[in-house]
């Protein structure tokens, strides 16, 4: 349980730290506290911003013999603006440099959205906008298949610089259509997940097709909140249900959320910079939820996404983006 066996046998640990929204002044110190906590999962990306105090953390952990390189999973995602064939590889290079490690075990294509591309010396991460000043700044997308970025990121494989290769943020839809022309598996898709937004057929499909499924905001509306894309009451540490359920077993609302997710054989990625809760997010292994309080859970699903391009690109970055209509 506290491992998931991917398709080729590699274990990914079943919680890991998400690390987006971390600001650069905290991550070396929470990324070296997670370690020295327990945590052998962490879960980057270029666009997070932070990867060099990321890769200064995890220095400074294997440093000290807290554990070694290979118990350590590091997960990084390809950014939008990299979905040419010619940029996947300099993209994960610059990634393992900020990481300060020579190999990651997971490289996620983390949009199904090719944008155009912005040079590492004209900004870095390039984040949405094509243009950052100027009078209507937009997102400027690029002509790139799916196809052409995967066949990129299955070379890295075979030039031994990731050992595992994913998606994020896709559908069935796509994920049928990058199955038929993959020459290496998908090792994990990474989506948005929590028990708002349980899709049990996206779930369901992923099992079926030996691909294990990551859920990114576990917790629900908390990591929205700051940025104004969720309300208060939309948080479902604070229905009453999973009070309930949290009570009983003598474990908070966070846990209970998390130990839903772990217990339908996903791995979950909840963020904190706060030593308590990093402890308290890992500590969902000894107890279990029965199929009575699994099946309650699972009947506050709403279909409530966060985080959707269609929705926070137009408002935040005047571009209609759907992904997922
Ligand atoms: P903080 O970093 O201050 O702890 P998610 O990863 O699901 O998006 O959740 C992250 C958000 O939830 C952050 O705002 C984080 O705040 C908060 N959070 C993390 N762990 C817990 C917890 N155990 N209980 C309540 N809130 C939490």
């Amino acid at each position: 349980m506290k491992n998931l066996s991917l398709y080729n046998h590699d274990l990914l640990p079943t919680v890991g730290l998400g690390l987006w929204k971390t600001p650069k002044s905290d991550a070396a110190k929470t990324v070296h506290d997670a370690i020295k906590i327990g945590y052998r999962h962490l879960d980057s990306a270029c666009d997070y911003g932070n990867e060099v105090e990321v890769g200064n953390g995890i220095k400074l952990a294997l440093s000290k013999g807290l554990c070694k390189r290979d118990e350590l999973w590091v997960t990084s995602k390809l950014w939008n603006t990299y979905h040419k064939k010619e940029h996947v590889r300099p993209a994960l290079e610059r990634t393992l440099k900020d990481l300060q490690i020579d190999r990651i075990d997971l490289y996620l294509i983390h949009f199904p959205i090719a944008q155009e591309f912005v040079p590492f010396d004209v900004r870095y991460p390039p984040e949405w906008l094509y243009e950052t000043s100027g009078e209507d700044p937009k997102i400027k997308f690029a002509n790139v298949s799916i196809q052409e970025t995967w066949g990129a990121m299955e070379q890295l494989v075979r030039d031994g610089l990731v050992r595992n290769i994913g998606i994020c943020n896709f559908g069935t839809s796509m994920l049928r259509d990058l199955l038929t022309y993959a020459e290496i598996h998908p090792s994990v898709l990474q989506v948005e997940r929590h028990p708002y937004l349980a899709q049990p057929k996206l779930l369901k499909f992923c099992q079926s097709n030996d691909i294990t499924l990551t859920g990114f905001s576990p917790l629900g509306a908390g990591s929205y909140l700051e940025l104004g894309m969720a309300k208060p009451e939309d948080s479902v540490l604070d229905e009453t249900l999973i009070s309930e359920i949290a009570g009983s077993h003598g474990k908070t609302p966070a846990q209970i959320v998390l130990r839903w997710g772990i217990q339908q054989g996903t791995s979950v990625i909840p963020k904190s910079t706060r030593q308590e809760r990093l402890r308290e997010n890992l500590e969902v292994f000894d107890f279990v939820l029965s199929d009575i309080e699994m099946a309650s859970m699972n009947k506050l699903d709403r279909n409530h996404r966060f985080n959707d391009p269609g929705v926070f690109a137009e408002k935040a970055f005047n571009t209609f983006c759907p992904i997922y209509e």
